[in-house]
């Protein structure tokens, strides 16, 4: 998985700064609506404040997660990682990252707690696309890439 990243990086490195283009094209792949980063600015206030009030303290207030989010702590657990793109958060689609905000880690057996009944879906939609309007474009790029190959 890790050689893959690295290997859509490289690629997308070589390609540098490509667009969407004048027909509605990213990387040669139809754009379709609704997938596009969203810039709605409504959505993007509301989503840092859920983000401030909930998820900041363990994440950091700029999302970069702990410093030390690769290792396990003493008791077997993975510390916060960043959600601002420097880490793995962008490996999941929209759907699994809305599923690990209502459910929380996996099985139970870590320390995201499940934010179904305290959040509505509307704020996990916002908060979803504040942490993802931080990410670097050609982060971002890699995921959409990724999200038109899995449909
Ligand atoms: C009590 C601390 C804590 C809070 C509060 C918290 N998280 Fe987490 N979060 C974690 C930990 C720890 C993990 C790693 C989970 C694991 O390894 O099972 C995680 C994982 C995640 C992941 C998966 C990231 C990846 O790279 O796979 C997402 C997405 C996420 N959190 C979003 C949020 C959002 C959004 C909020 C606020 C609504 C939030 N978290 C609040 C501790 C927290």
């Amino acid at each position: 998985m890790h050689g893959m990243l690295v290997a859509v990086l490289l690629t997308l490195a070589g390609c540098g700064g490509e667009g969407e283009d004048a027909a509605g094209l990213r990387g040669g792949l139809p754009v379709p609506e609704g997938v596009e980063r969203n810039t709605d600015p409504a959505l993007l206030t509301q989503g840092k404040q859920v983000y401030r009030q909930h998820c900041a303290n363990c994440h950091a207030a700029d999302a970069s997660g702990a410093p030390n989010w690769r290792k396990r702590d003493a008791e077997g657990f993975f510390p916060p990682p960043p959600l601002n793109g420097s880490g793995h958060a962008w490996h999941h689609s929209t759907e699994v990252l809305a599923d690990l905000i209502r459910n929380g880690s996996p099985g139970g057996k870590g320390r995201m707690p499940a934010w179904a009944g305290k959040l509505s879906e509307q704020e996990i939609t916002a908060v979803i696309a504040w942490f993802q309007s931080l990410w670097p474009q050609q982060v971002y790029d890699a995921w959409f890439e990724m999200q038109q190959r899995g449909r």
